[in-house]
């Protein structure tokens, strides 16, 4: 349970728009005491589902999800609890929580009618097709996924203040200042988060002095236990409290973010980030087996692919088939398979490119694709089609549901772990490498997995192409649950594995969340289980119907929540593959 009590704000006058539209607005308010609610500062361990009647936030951290929790508690809907998390999450989580990337909300209300704020980041106006060219001539890897030219426009801040503009409650500043009290106090550095530090600070992060000033004890690695401060960042959560979008997106932020850029040869400048805004879209609205199944549309392919694999599925009698048995793999990896193939065909930022969303989502184009599946054998993909490069960690997942029942799902990223290593000195914070979300070069697809196809070119101001599937689940007009996942591609099928084990096996969340899972993406053209994810004998059957079957790795962190159905509880289940995911409820 979360504790609320009352503290000081720091710094100036907090939220001035939110709080002048809602008549608050003094500078002392109720806002969240988190650090009392954990004992010592320690980070509790993952400690499975949680149970509570009226709110619950599952997340990443213990701190993120209490701060979100608190403001539950205080009164504040899911769309205020959503902030606080994220904000959380950028202090607590710096592998993937974020002020420096962008992400994606899906918002069901409790009349159930739903929204979607996307707020990936915008390639900047010097962006161009060729440029991730080397000054040989040839596209780069390294200029493309680890350079400052490889940094998108961030939208995180700009996406919550649009969020808390249009359906927040309670006082921005509110909901930034415990983000500001847990950068600048700091908090335990748990095991799992020590290897990650240790690994930016002596890897990609070395090469530049703010990040190992910023993550590391001049210049060594935190052990577990000891206690990470970060006074840069708190001061920019503290503009950004006190001025809401401006504090990041012009003055200091902003100045600091263009200063970098420069030092860096990177493109963003402080007019890129001026004019970065948010967007509110239309989620995807798919049906499956009579469950109502809202997701996250372009530029995210993950709505339009989750829903094109549950209506190609719903042509099975999956429950029949038996859950994970070879069988039903082969109906799930032959729908990926097609999926995958349309993603990489047409999907990418509606606003520059013509992507047919409503053929990809019909029930019709569903049943064409189905008829051409052979059961107990597996397809081909086509090598001489388009490919696409594998993404490693790391992104978040985290969702909200509130005392009314509205609920929030929330992915967020930076695209790889810890984005591309490069922190804004003076201000704190990681940047991302989204740019390497783009197509590489134009016509450049190679079976190595480089995709050089026209919709997902980096063209100024287009958003990059994005996996991210922030979804909810509802049933006869009732919230049923939230999921979402990291895991770059196999974000996509982590949900529908979600989605179907509720539906077609009756799984609890629980369940449904620790269940192995499986990926296939079109190309390359394998299969990977999880370890554990099935036996031998069904792997073995897999392999007999031609498929290549790879096996290992943990396959996403899916901090979901779904409601009890008898009594209307709130069950938070953190993935029990990141042992300082916790869920936390009132
Ligand atoms: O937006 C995307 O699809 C990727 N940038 C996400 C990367 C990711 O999930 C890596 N995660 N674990």
């Amino acid at each position: 349970m979360s504790n609320v009590c009352e503290v000081r704000l720091w710094g100036r006058a907090a939220g001035r728009r939110a709080a002048g539209r809602r008549g608050t607005g003094p500078l002392v308010g109720i806002v969240l005491a988190l650090v009392a609610a954990l004992p010592a500062g320690a980070q509790a361990q993952n400690g499975g589902a949680v149970r509570a009647p009226h709110g619950m936030v599952s997340s990443e951290t213990a701190w993120a999800s209490e701060v979100g929790a608190a403001v539950l508690e205080a009164g504040g809907n899911a769309v205020d609890a959503a902030i606080a998390t994220g904000f959380a999450l950028a202090v607590t989580h710096p592998a993937a929580g974020n002020i420096g990337g962008g992400g994606f909300m899906v918002i069901r209300f409790p009349d159930g009618t739903t929204t979607a704020l996307d707020f990936r980041e915008r390639a900047p106006a010097a962006a161009h097709p060729e440029m991730f060219v080397g000054p040989d001539g040839e596209y780069s890897s390294s200029i493309h996924h680890n350079s400052h030219v490889a940094v998108g426009v961030p939208g995180t801040v700009a996406g919550f203040w649009k969020a808390h503009r249009l359906y927040g409650t309670r006082p921005w500043a509110e909901l930034v200042t415990p983000s500001v009290r847990l950068a600048a106090d700091g908090f335990e550095v748990s095991e799992r988060l020590a290897r990650g530090l240790r690994g930016l600070v002596e890897g990609k992060g070395s090469a530049y002095p703010a990040t190992v000033a910023a993550f590391s004890d001049g210049g060594r690695p935190y052990e577990p236990g000891e206690v990470l401060r970060q006074p840069d960042l708190a001061r920019t959560l503290e503009r950004i409290a006190a001025e809401g979008r401006d504090g990041f997106y012009r003055g200091e932020t902003a100045r600091l973010i263009a200063e970098e850029m420069r030092r860096g040869g990177g493109l963003i400048t402080e007019d890129d980030l001026a004019r970065y805004r948010a967007r509110e879209r239309t989620p995807i609205h798919g049906t499956y087996r009579g469950w109502d199944v809202i997701s996250m549309p372009p530029p995210s392919s993950g709505g339009v692919a989750v829903v094109e694999m549950l209506n190609i599925l719903e042509g099975y009698d999956l429950r029949s088939l038996g859950h994970n048995s070879a069988p039903y793999l082969n109906r799930l990896i032959e729908a990926m398979r097609i999926a995958y193939r349309d993603r990489a065909r047409w999907l990418a930022d509606p606003d520059y490119a013509d992507v047919p969303v409503h053929r990809l989502t019909s029930k019709d184009y569903a049943a064409r694709r189905r008829a051409t599946i052979e059961p107990g054998r597996a397809g081909r993909s086509d090598p001489t089609d388009i490919t696409e490069p594998d993404e490693s960690p790391q992104t978040t997942h985290y969702s909200v549901v509130d005392r009314d029942g509205m609920a929030v799902a929330v992915t967020y990223t930076l695209e790889q772990s810890y984005g591309s290593g490069i922190t804004v000195a003076g201000a704190g914070f990681l940047l991302n490498n989204e740019m390497g979300d783009f197509n590489a070069r134009p016509g450049l697809t190679t079976t190595s997995g480089l995709i050089g196809t026209d919709p997902n070119l980096a063209r100024p101001g287009q958003r990059m192409l994005s996996s991210m599937t922030p979804t909810i689940l509802a049933r006869d007009g009732e919230l049923v649950a939230v999921i979402g996942s990291p895991g770059g591609r196999t974000i996509i099928n982590t949900v529908l594995q979600l989605t179907l084990n509720l539906v077609d096996f009756d799984m609890s969340i629980e369940e449904a969340v620790r269940a192995g899972r499986i990926h296939h993406q079109w190309l390359p053209d394998q299969v990977r289980i999880e370890q554990d994810g099935v036996d031998d004998a069904t792997r073995a059957a897999l392999e007999a119907m031609g498929y290549q079957v790879r096996v290992g790795g943990g396959q996403g962190l899916a901090h979901s929540i779904m409601i009890d159905p008898r009594t209307g509880d709130r069950v938070g289940m953190p993935d029990p593959r990141n042992p300082d995911a916790a869920a936390r409820g009132h």
